[in-house]
């Protein structure tokens, strides 16, 4: 099985705009819904595109403005 990274900016700007609700919903989806994926969940430095955020990295791709209904389409495609 592929391992996943999901990186979500934990810089004031991003925390404040929604990842701190973003974390919590992804490790919570992940539980609830026993995805069968495997994912290496980091918390990184403000990545400077604040004005974007909230921001998730997921492997190599970046999204910005991320909120709940993004991240489940996501978590979604990496089964
Ligand atoms: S706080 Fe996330 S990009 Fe700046």
């Amino acid at each position: 099985m592929n391992k996943h990274c999901i990186k979500i900016c934990m810089g004031s700007s991003c925390f404040a705009r929604g990842n701190m609700n973003n974390l919590n919903f992804l490790e919570n989806y992940i539980k609830e819904n026993n995805l069968d994926i495997n994912v290496e969940l980091v918390g990184s430095h403000c990545e400077n595109k604040c004005e974007n955020g909230p921001h998730v990295c997921i492997d190599d791709k970046s999204f910005d403005e991320v909120d709940e209904e993004k991240l489940k389409n996501i978590l979604e495609s990496l089964k």
